[in-house]
């Protein structure tokens, strides 16, 4: 078994608390954010200092999430958005750097852009831009330059990329992926779902062997943890409440390009989703299917 002891950053969060609570308690240390704030290079160096024989390898959940939001601190770089994004991971990296732990920082497919000059799905080695341009949202912009910052800063590292989580049971602030359109449906609310845009999901439970084996084998590189195949959430949804709620043809078809191109819009990945061959074999985990984590929510949740 696997005794490497984590400092888990962001584990009141959506996927964070998910990971955190699959811990034993003597194998991680998980402060709050009033306890280490990672935008502060200061509060980062001494909590390693003091924390440093306590463990190996750092989990960095923690992240500015919401791309509207974000998007109103385009160009910001003293913003929170970018500071928690990028600063924080800088913070991080370097301390990692300095005491040799081993980093993992959570990342995302809105490192790409989706759009239809350079479509996803996106392999572990597919280049992401550098340059912010009106293709991509302030969030996703930020989270490639957190990705650019870790690969820079000497350490040892992964980088994992998800997308679109489900199943966070354990937090209350938000809800995932799947819950918020059972949820809209179950108020009558649900909007034209979208038919063209690609992506992969992923069931957050998955996510833990797969950051145990990284945590294990301890290699420099991207992974891609997500569903083994693409979906739409035209797709997502209607298979989600034939198989919750045992509705059929009850969703209406949406295109997130029209909806794209009203003004004021957020931009955001449309052509987006990971590939995961490379991280499979790397870590020799078969994935499973977006259905396969579908029906497994199901079985668990009791939706
Ligand atoms: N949610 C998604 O759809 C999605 C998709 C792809 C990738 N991701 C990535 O997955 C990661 C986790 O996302 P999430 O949805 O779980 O996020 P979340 O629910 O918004 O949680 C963010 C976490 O960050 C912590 N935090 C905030 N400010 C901090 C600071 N200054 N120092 C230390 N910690 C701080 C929060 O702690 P408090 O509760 O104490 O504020 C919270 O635990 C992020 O890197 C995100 O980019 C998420």
């Amino acid at each position: 078994m696997n005794m490497k002891k984590l400092l888990i950053i962001g584990s009141s969060g959506l996927v964070g608390s998910k990971f955190a609570s699959s811990i034993l308690s003597n194998r991680k240390v998980a402060p709050n954010e009033i306890e280490l704030d990672i935008t502060d290079e200061k509060i980062v160096n001494d909590f390693f200092e003091m924390e440093k024989d306590n463990f190996d390898a750092v989990v960095n959940f923690a992240g500015f999430t919401n791309v509207d939001v974000a998007e109103k601190e385009r160009g910001d770089e003293n913003g929170f958005c970018y500071r928690l994004n990028v600063d924080g991971p800088e913070n991080l990296a370097k301390a990692c750097k300095k005491y040799n732990k081993f980093l993992i920082q959570i990342s995302t497919d809105f490192v790409f852009n989706g759009t239809s000059d350079y479509p996803g799905p996106y392999s572990e080695r597919s280049l992401t831009p550098d340059k912010l341009t009106e293709k991509m949202g302030w969030y996703g912009w930020t989270k490639n330059r957190s990705e650019f910052v870790v690969r820079n800063s000497g350490c040892k590292y992964a980088i994992v990329r998800i997308a679109y989580p489900f199943y966070g049971e354990n937090c209350d602030l938000k809800l995932d992926y799947a819950k918020s359109y059972l949820k809209l449906f179950d108020e009558g609310k649900l909007f034209p779902i979208f038919t063209d845009q690609i992506l992969t999901p992923l069931l957050i439970d998955d996510l833990t062997p797969a950051l145990e084996k990284i945590i294990e084998i301890k290699q420099t590189g991207i992974y891609h943890v997500v569903s083994s195949d693409t979906t739409t959430p035209f797709e997502f949804v209607s298979y989600l409440l034939e198989k919750a709620r045992g509705v059929t043809n009850v969703v209406q078809k949406g295109s997130m390009e029209e909806f794209l191109k009203v003004e004021g819009r957020t931009p955001r990945s449309r052509l987006g989703g990971l590939k995961t061959e490379i991280t499979q074999e790397k870590l020799g985990i078969k994935f499973k299917t977006w259905r396969e984590m579908v029906d497994e929510f199901i079985k668990r949740s009791k939706v």
